[in-house]
């Protein structure tokens, strides 16, 4: 079938297309319903069906005579140690896992909260859940103790799976202390805490809630996958929303799966049998998807890396990844990529190894910047393929199709509409744009198997954020345009919500957490462009009266350590100005959109319901002495940022003082 094809049909009969594709599975029940909008707005996808996940990804390709490959490797930079586990051995732990988890009193329908790191048995404990029907919810291992407390309190999980420590590049992280921390803010009080000792040295304090992993799989018998409908949830995976209260996003169990084998065919191009390597982690939506369960599925090879592009030991350790497990379809961000480029710019490190299996890179979790493109490119030889998705989506909203039609590569966008997302560009009032128009990106209904059907227990949440705004619509909260040839540009963000190094994170949220600091009044937590993290936070922050005493580096350090505490070091805030004021409307609203522009060395225009217009050049100031952002750069970069202010309200000449930084 071709694109226009397959785009076609799903569009104008989106079920039979995938009930069509569902076929494609081992269902215990085939279902015969496809699209089915719940009385509480959510999205489901073949209610009548009934499936496993943890059996299509390891039973089902033993019984097809596949149990001696190679189903998971782990491959650790850090350790320099590498572990294979068949499809046999694959089944042995996760299956006495899920024996284990029984055992524990997890029933179908419990919630299992994972916060482990980048190790094998984070996987193994997934599928254990699934196998079970239990539902987990896998917490990104940078998160501090509130946040996993605060997910503890919103999923509510009978059972806690951790391990004792992860490794960051050459420290330890103690895991389990940060648990035992977040049990203790939490409200909610797990029965059990399963941890999985690594016997790194790291100490840990004996609770009356913990479970030795090992001891637990020794002392359990191996049970079998128990068929779940397939609108029972699989997982719940938190993300950053417009508030400071994370999302939890619901996926259901046989829209994913279907929506996810799909994508392996037609957009990876993924062979049963071949390797399939996404460098993610499991603790976001690219891990779930494409480091568990989609390789799985379709029986490839998946590799669990712990390490980093970089520093473990150095640039070259993708290619040795490639090299030593002969990997055929990789996916990263390209942050990664930039990471690379900035150490190893002409690729030294890549003729070192042999990386001919590989056959594509795809790139996604950020926008792509052409230079990262190229030079990914240029270095690998083969097709760089950029795609947009989100933790809503689970899968690819906009990609290209290297299973089905190879459409030529635009710089800049991200490709066209899978089929089954109908993407649509809109104005303000809820109209089509032309072509070549930038507004909101949204999605016309139905949304496609695999997406998210609803926020865990929040229904009214669901409709508010994402099908309030645009009737008929899910609204992306990306900003970006359709060119004539159907290639969708994501531009960015339209909302709160900042991606640094590929991970999503809310200003709100900072902005909660700074603005707790005792000697702050206010404050406006903006994402300033970064050329290596895409994005990056930044805070301003005006002292309470009596506070201004407080010398801005200790305020600032204080500042920086607090959101690591409180959200934790994946939230990269590493620089706090201290100002005077924060230009507002005359109504008080933070003009955090300007400050972004001024911050970025972007042309600005300063909104006529600006409050007192001189905190702009109090702000350009600040930037300038600090050398943050484009102030960093050059002088022009403040010339040009007082233009807009002189143009509407002043002579340069006053401002001179600034310019001569
Ligand atoms: N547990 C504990 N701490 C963690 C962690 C984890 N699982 N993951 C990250 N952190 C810490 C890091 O050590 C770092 O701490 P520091 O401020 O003390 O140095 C902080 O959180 C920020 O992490 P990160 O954003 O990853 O920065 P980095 O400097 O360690 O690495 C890159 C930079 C570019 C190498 C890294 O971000 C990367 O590999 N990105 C690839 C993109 C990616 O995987 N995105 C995921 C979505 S697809
Ligand atoms: P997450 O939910 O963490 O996967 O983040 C989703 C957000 O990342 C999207 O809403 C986009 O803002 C951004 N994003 C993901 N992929 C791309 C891409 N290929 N191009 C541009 N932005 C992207």
């Amino acid at each position: 079938m071709s694109y226009l094809e397959a785009f076609n049909k799903s569009k104008s009969n989106a079920n039979e297309f995938w009930l069509e594709e569902a076929k494609r599975l081992s269902w215990y029940k085939l279902p015969t319903k496809g699209y089915v909008e719940g009385e509480d707005g959510s999205s489901n996808w073949f209610s009548d069906g009934k499936l496993n996940m943890s059996y299509l990804c390891i039973d089902k390709h033993i019984e097809d005579g596949h149990g001696d490959q190679i189903a998971v490797i782990y491959d650790s930079a850090v350790r320099q140690k590498q572990v294979k586990y068949t499809f046999h051995e694959l089944h042995e732990k996760v299956s006495k896992l899920a024996g284990g988890l029984q055992k524990l009193g997890v029933q179908k329908g419990d919630t299992v909260v994972i916060y482990m790191p980048m190790i094998s048995h984070a996987l193994f404990s997934m599928l254990a859940c699934a196998r079970i029907g239990a539902i987990h919810s896998v917490v990104f291992g940078g998160f501090a103790p509130d946040e996993l407390a605060s997910r503890i309190d919103d999923a509510k999980p009978k059972v806690i799976i951790t391990a004792s420590s992860g490794i960051e590049v050459d420290r330890l992280i103690a895991y389990k202390p940060m648990v035992d921390e977040a049990i203790e803010k939490a409200n909610h009080k797990p029965e059990k805490v399963v941890i999985f000792n690594r016997k790194l040295g790291v100490e840990t304090q004996q609770k009356n809630y913990d479970v030795d992993y090992e001891q637990l799989m020794h002392e359990s018998e191996s049970v079998e996958a128990i068929p779940v409908k397939a609108d029972h949830p699989l997982y719940i995976l938190y993300t950053s929303g417009t508030t400071g209260t994370p999302k939890g996003v619901v996926r259901d169990t046989g829209g994913y799966a279907t929506a996810l084998h799909f994508s392996m065919r037609t957009i990876y191009d993924a062979k049963p049998g071949e390797v399939f390597w996404a460098a993610s982690d499991v603790g976001w939506v690219v891990g779930h998807s494409y480091i568990v369960y989609a390789p799985l599925l379709n029986r490839n090879t998946t590799i669990i890396y712990e390490g980093k592009p970089v520093r473990t030991p150095d640039a070259g350790s993708f290619w040795r990844v490639i090299q030593d497990h002969k990997v055929n379809v990789m996916f990263t961000a390209p942050t990664a990529f930039r990471a690379i480029k900035k150490e190893d710019p002409n690729g030294e490190l890549v003729k070192k190894y042999d990386i001919s299996s590989l056959k594509y890179q795809f790139l996604a979790g950020e926008r792509c910047d052409a230079a990262t493109l190229r030079w990914a490119e240029k270095m690998l030889q083969i097709p760089v393929i950029d795609h947009w998705w989100q933790t809503e989506s689970g899968w690819p909203i906009v990609a290209n199709f290297m299973g089905m039609e190879k459409f030529p590569v635009k710089e800049g966008s991200a490709g066209k509409s899978v089929p089954g997302y109908h993407v649509q560009v809109l104005g303000e009032h809820g109209e089509v744009l032309p072509k070549g128009e930038e507004g909101y990106l949204a999605i016309q209904k139905p949304l496609p198997p695999g997406f998210m059907p609803i926020l865990w227990n929040a229904p009214e949440r669901t409709k508010a954020a994402y099908y309030e705004r645009f009737e008929n619509y899910y609204f992306s909260g990306d900003g970006g345009y359709i060119d004539v040839d159907g290639y969708v540009y994501v531009t960015g963000r339209i909302d709160d919500v900042i991606n640094v190094a590929g991970h999503r994170l809310s200003t709100a949220q900072l902005e909660e957490v700074v603005a707790s600091h005792e000697a702050v009044a206010e404050c406006a937590v903006i994402g300033m462009e970064d050329s290596l993290k895409g994005q990056l936070p930044l805070a301003f922050v005006v002292a309470k009266v009596g506070e201004e005493g407080y010398e801005s580096y200790r305020l600032e350090t204080e500042v920086v350590q607090l959101v690591r505490d409180i959200v934790g070091p994946v939230a990269s805030l590493k620089t706090v100005l201290l100002v005077k004021r924060l230009p507002k409307t005359r109504s008080g609203k933070i003009l955090r959109r300007t400050i972004r522009k001024i911050v970025d060395g972007k042309d600005y225009a300063i909104p006529s319901t600006i409050e007192e217009p001189m905190v702009i050049s109090e702000l350009i100031e600040a930037l300038s002495i600090a050398k943050v952002g484009a102030f960093a750069k050059d002088k022009n970069t403040v010339v040009n940022s007082l233009k807009a202010l002189t143009d509407s309200y002043y002579n340069i000449d006053s401002l001179a003082k600034y310019i001569d930084v």
